[in-house]
């Protein structure tokens, strides 16, 4: 049987000196489900590399007296480092200065100019230099300023080449709505497609007002317009119409290009009617994930703080950093990163739960049976639990790796982790210690743990490379390499008689009150910037899935007057109120706190879902909930003025 192919590429990178925590999140991901699909069996192909051509660097390189090749060497050694540091394991690293990349653009360039859907034309129009892209008057922001990253735009007037992208429009339109998972997540294929259907102008695909770029192959007074050259990087890298085209015939189409949000439009659009025209298979799936975005928490007071990886990844670790990026945000959203929140992710979930775990784990074995972990025998009445899920968990893992669900992933794994946690508690291993008939029980049950570490870790090792080998030498298996594998998620492989090693904890706790007294993690080395330039507002949730007319009707929405409120005590966002809604009167809990006092809400009507299954909540029961949008940290209670309480809303 051949073996399955999987090609993944992340965005080549503008040679900038200050990669941030930014940057390495659509890498780390990528590098994560690289990774994945190896140990899956897939033969993977990882790409990555530097989008080297265009103005700003020209521009750049001029005014630190350096030739721009010269001055972007400088910064692909930068790049390279970083992406060593953070576990990167690419399986080739694009320039798009390289005579590789070269040739395949001026080909593909020469073969859509010869089809007659390149052709010259007169440019007049805003560019924006910074994100080297065209804009018409009607894109550009208030006074004259770039749409995307909000600069002043250049009016520029030259003899240009024109892409006919205007008449793939249709068959674009037609390709997304025939390969629904094209564009992903979902609420970016609605923007790109609303973007074609407002219509679409020709791309101006060269330039003439400077020279660091790769020449028009049927007139070298222009230079091909920058993202043409840059998209092209992930066939030219395969070596796509060369010689040797075997990469490509290979690994094309690819099975994923991730991508931040920003650049959704050019690989969603642009990219695929490069393709159209060049008679190339399209790739099967771009995703755009979101941003990651500083916050004003304490850990990062000046907003104008480069968070340097490098530091990071010194101070925390590669594991622990790489986890908090896959773990703290879904895939797809926005999300902020701050030192506190990076450091609470690992004292709960890396330190308190999976270290924990494998701690009292390692110290009982040790303790209660000489440090040899046993057979498994009669077990106990949790046993069953703790298995079934154990035994579930790889598949849901796999299920949400393939939906590139990361975030998602890693909580599958925590529940499993935090199950057997809870087993300790319940199995209790002391009291079986000192029971003369409990020794069969207690070798069961420390072998359970023993056998969950083992799949949390394997599961776990695309997140963070380096932590399972120091789980292998503390459960004593470091040489079974075949009970570390992805096929080997099995339950009942691990090894009996196994002699452990307990060693130090795995994630040690970092005290967050010392951390305050600390340097922030900034560079010394780098000039003060943001983490990006991208408006620091949160993205809106995506829509749920579909629901029937009939599904809505289910719920019943009333009129609801609230005529008492108070605090909950202990609970700084809870209030009780009562409401009355017709005859009658309850009592709901809402999680309104920080936003309403109870004396604002008394006298208000509010929209009570009043169906509802009660829930206890902090011991009061709840009957009913009152509705509420929230967004970007503000919350509003929706009410009414003139409808009865107990009116119906449908
Ligand atoms: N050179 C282009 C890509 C060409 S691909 C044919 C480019 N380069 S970039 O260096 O500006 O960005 C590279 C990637 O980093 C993009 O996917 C971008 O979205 C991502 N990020 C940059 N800052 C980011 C955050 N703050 N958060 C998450 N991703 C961000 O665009």
């Amino acid at each position: 049987m051949t073996q399955k192919t999987f090609y993944i590429t992340t965005p080549i990178y503008y040679p900038s000196d200050n990669l941030h925590i930014g940057h390495a999140y659509t890498t780390v991901a990528a590098d994560t489900m690289a990774r994945y699909k190896r140990m899956q069996g897939y033969d993977v192909r990882f790409l990555t590399g530097s989008d080297e051509h265009g103005q700003k660097i020209e521009r750049k390189a001029k005014s630190v007296g350096k030739e721009p090749l010269e001055y972007v060497d400088g910064i692909v050694a930068g790049f390279k480092k970083l992406w060593e540091a953070m576990l990167i394991e690419y399986d080739d690293f694009i320039r798009t200065s390289e005579e590789r990349h070269i040739k395949v653009v001026q080909d593909i360039f020469k073969k859509i100019y010869d089809k007659g859907d390149i052709y010259k034309s007169e440019y007049e129009g805003w560019y924006c230099t910074p994100c080297e892209t065209h804009f018409t008057e009607r894109q550009l922001g208030e006074n004259k300023t770039c749409p995307d990253c909000g600069r002043p735009v250049e009016i520029v007037k030259e003899e240009s080449y024109f892409f006919k992208m205007s008449k793939y429009a249709d068959r674009w339109l037609k390709f997304i709505e025939e390969n629904p998972d094209f564009i992903q997540p979902v609420t970016r294929r609605n923007e790109m497609v609303n973007f074609v259907k407002q219509g679409l102008e020709d791309l101006c695909v060269s330039r003439t007002t400077f020279d660091w770029g790769i020449p028009v192959p049927i007139n070298d007074k222009h230079v091909i317009y920058v993202w043409f050259d840059a998209l092209t990087n992930y066939i030219s890298a395969l070596g796509y119409g060369t010689e040797d085209d075997s990469l490509f015939k290979k690994y094309w189409p690819a099975d994923v290009h991730l991508v931040g949000k920003d650049i959704v439009r050019f690989h969603t659009i642009i990219w695929p009617m490069i393709l159209m025209a060049a008679g190339i298979e399209l790739p099967k799936a771009v995703f755009g994930h979101g941003w990651v975005l500083l916050s004003e928490g304490k850990m990062s007071k000046s907003k104008g703080n480069v968070v340097d990886p490098l530091v990071l990844v010194d101070k925390y670790g590669v594991d622990a950093i790489r986890y908090f990026l896959m773990r703290e945000v879904p895939f797809g959203l926005d999300g902020y990163y701050s030192e506190e929140a990076l450091v609470t992710r690992i004292n709960t979930d890396l330190a308190n739960d999976f270290g924990n775990l494998l701690s009292r784990t390692t110290a009982m074995i040790n303790k209660f049976l000489g440090g040899t972990v046993a057979a498994p025998g009669e077990g106990t009445e949790f046993d069953e639990e703790l298995i079934s899920l154990a035994q579930a968990t790889p598949a849901q893992v796999e299920e949400l790796l393939d939906k590139l669900e990361f975030s998602n992933a890693l909580i599958a794994i925590g529940k499993m982790v935090n199950k057997a946690n809870k087993y300790i508690d319940d199995a209790a291993p002391w009291a079986l210690n000192k029971d003369p008939q409990g020794r069969e029980k207690l070798g069961t049950v420390l072998y359970n743990l023993a056998e969950v570490i083992r799949l949390a870790a394997i599961m776990y090792t695309p997140f963070m490379p380096t932590m399972p080998q120091k789980v292998w030498a503390q459960l004593g298996i470091s040489q079974a390499g075949e009970i570390h594998t992805w096929e080997s998620l099995k339950w009942g492989l691990f090894p009996t008689g196994t002699s452990i090693n307990r060693g130090e904890p795995i994630f040690p706790r970092i005290d967050i009150k010392e951390l305050g007294k600390q340097e922030e993690v900034v560079s010394e080395t780098q000039p003060k910037q943001e983490v990006s330039q991208a408006p620091e507002a949160p993205e809106f949730e995506p829509i749920l899935p579909e629901i029937t007319i009939e599904d809505f009707a289910k719920i019943d929405f009333r009129v609801a007057e609230v005529v008492s409120c108070e605090k909950v005590k202990k609970a700084d966002k809870l209030l009780k109120l009562s409401v009355r809604v017709g005859n009658e009167v309850r009592t709901i809990v809402s999680g309104i706190a920080k936003h309403y006092t109870p004396d604002e809400m008394v006298g208000k009507k509010v929209v009570l879902v009043a169906n509802l299954k009660p829930a206890k909540l902090r011991g009061i029961e709840s009957r009913g909930m009152l509705l509420a949008a929230s967004h970007g940290g503000k919350l509003e209670v929706l009410t009414l003025d003139n409808i009865e309480s107990g009116g119906r809303i449908k």
